[in-house]
């Protein structure tokens, strides 16, 4: 608890945002010579149906950011209740290989697509905008898959998986469908 006017101290900050449940995605593009590129980031968010846009924010400081910026576009791995263990490794700085032993297919245009989400989208990138120590990467998805499975819940620092409302709205049954634009 804090007054209204008190400076905003990042590590509240921090533990106050993690408050909103987001799920969790693993960004890919791919570098210069066509190497699988991937960051975690729960960033994610949508923005427009029609056309349809997508964004998340990715930190000035990250050493994809070369990759993203400059690449055409960029792949949303939405993940499946079973890859926190994946979510981890692509937040790991530093990692020698954290493509290593992960099972990928390369979309549209290149970016890989991890085996096992929940969903993913391809995107074009249409922005890159500068927004205090991140930058606001904005894409258009070009194609979709939702792969019908739970997806991988993150909420207060922490990984968690859905279970449905006793007294409310079921969750919506997890069809199969896949569609390109
Ligand atoms: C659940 C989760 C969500 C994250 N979301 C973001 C994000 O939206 N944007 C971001 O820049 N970093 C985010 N991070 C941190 C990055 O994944 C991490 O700093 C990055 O992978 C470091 O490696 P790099 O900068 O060398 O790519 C997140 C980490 C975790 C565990």
């Amino acid at each position: 608890v804090s007054a209204p006017d008190a400076r905003v101290d990042e590590r509240a900050l921090r533990r106050t945002l993690g408050t909103f449940v987001t799920g969790v995605t693993v960004m890919t593009t791919t570098g210069g010579d066509g190497s699988p590129v991937g960051v975690t980031a729960n960033s994610f968010c949508s923005v427009s149906l029609r056309p349809p846009l997508v964004l998340w924010c990715l930190a000035r400081d990250s050493s994809s950011l070369d990759n993203f910026t400059h690449a055409g576009g960029f792949a949303v791995n939405i993940l499946g209740e079973h890859q926190a263990a994946l979510s981890e490794r692509f937040a790991t700085r530093g990692h020698p290989n954290r493509f290593e032993d992960v099972a990928f297919t390369r979309g549209v245009d290149g970016a890989p697509l991890i085996n096992g989400c929940a969903a993913h989208l391809q995107c074009r990138t249409l922005n890159v905008a500068e927004a205090g120590d991140h930058v606001i990467i904005q894409g258009e998805v070009v194609a979709i898959s939702d792969w019908g499975r739970p997806s991988l819940v993150f909420s207060r620092g922490g990984y968690a998986r859905l279970r449905p409302h006793p007294h409310m709205r079921p969750l919506a049954p997890e069809p199969y469908f896949l569609t390109a634009f």
